[in-house]
């Protein structure tokens, strides 16, 4: 507890351009929680790196997510948005619990598989033990809560094991996180292969709506979306393309899938493809605005950038500390 608020904590990768998925998934949830948690957002650079990246291009998009987060309507001065590299904390902890995790552990999880196959001449060690440093961002905060979609389950769990094998070592040390899955919007699917998750990687740029894609481009994609022959809005997981499409425009309206079905029944997908397109837009509008008009004040986002990084590694050493001390490491001398 932080002034008697229960913690949160979650992240995002400052890897490639943010989805309509994160957002929906994600971010979107994340302002609403802001009120009754005490709030920590990270743009999680350290696990950027697991991937080449190239050096301005990582530290440009980096700040531009950390914009984006305001943009998105987290207040910083309500929530701590930061980055992970300026918290030492992060990297320390990850150590510490590579030491508690298995190896069996971390060949089980799809994400490392995905990411193996997809990187084949660099499965470097980081790309391994990146859920290790996943746990410490969740542990360091003595984290109640983890808002995240669908994909980052298996991620979490592995978190609360950890967590739990080491209080069983060392007393009660970490909280035990529970995520946060949102009711709509949580597993926001390709508009190209549906089957697959909206991804920030995905090569073809027809698949995925950007944050900062223009209304025009919005349009045009759902359009092209894939879909089916039933020629029906129904809202069944095996018309999978449709069934993305409710999704999304639920997530975006906050229509209940039975509204949208009635809403369009007997309307052709031409129809029901526009309005979710233009509902789309009307999300991403007022978010774009919000964004360019912050990137003109630099002095302001320095300064969110330096006081959030400073409260953060405040409750980060905290943790740390009390970790180190339990290990057995020697004391500090002051
Ligand atoms: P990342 O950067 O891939 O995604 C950020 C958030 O967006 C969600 N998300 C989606 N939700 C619904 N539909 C989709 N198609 C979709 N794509 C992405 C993700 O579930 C995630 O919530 N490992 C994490 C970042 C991270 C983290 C953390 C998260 C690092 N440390 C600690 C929570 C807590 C990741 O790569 O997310």
């Amino acid at each position: 507890m932080i002034d008697g608020k229960k913690i949160l904590f979650s992240g995002m990768q400052a890897t490639g351009n943010l989805t309509l998925g994160n957002y929906l998934g994600a971010l979107k949830n994340w302002v609403t929680l802001c009120d009754e948690y005490k709030c920590f957002y990270s743009v999680v650079d350290l696990h950027s790196i697991t991937v080449r990246q190239d050096p301005a291009e990582l530290r440009k998009r980096a700040r531009s997510l950390l914009t984006l987060y305001i943009a998105a309507g987290l207040d910083p001065e309500k929530n701590c948005i930061y980055y992970q590299s300026h918290v030492s904390g992060h990297s320390e902890l990850s150590w510490i619990l590579n030491c508690y995790t298995y190896m069996g552990e971390l060949n089980r999880m799809t994400q490392f598989k995905d990411k193996a196959a997809k990187h084949t001449d660099n499965i470097n060690a980081g790309l391994f033990t990146y859920p290790v440093l996943m746990a410490a961002d969740i542990l360091l905060y003595q984290t109640d809560v983890v808002p995240v979609g669908k994909d980052q389950l298996q991620h979490l769990e592995i978190t609360r094991d950890i967590a739990q094998r080491f209080n069983a070592i060392y007393g009660d040390v970490f909280a035990i996180p529970e995520p946060y899955i949102g009711k709509t919007g949580a597993s926001i699917k390709s508009l190209q292969a549906p089957e697959k998750k909206m991804s920030k990687s995905d090569e073809n740029p027809n698949a995925s709506i950007y944050l900062m894609d223009d209304p025009d481009t919005v349009m045009r994609k759902f359009k092209r979306a894939v879909t089916d022959l039933q020629a029906q809005v129904r809202y069944n997981p095996e018309q999978a393309g449709i069934y993305n499409l409710i999704n999304i425009y639920s997530a975006c309206t906050g229509k209940t899938p039975e509204e949208i079905e009635r809403e369009f029944d007997g309307k052709g997908y031409g129809d029901f493809k526009a309005a979710v397109g233009e509902a789309v837009v009307n999300v991403l509008r007022p978010l774009q605005e919000r964004y360019a008009d912050l990137c003109k004040n630099k002095d302001y986002i320095d300064s969110v950038i330096k006081n959030n990084a400073e409260k953060a590694n405040y409750y980060a050493v905290k943790t740390l500390r009390k970790v180190q001390k339990k290990i057995g490491f020697p004391e500090r001398i002051r």
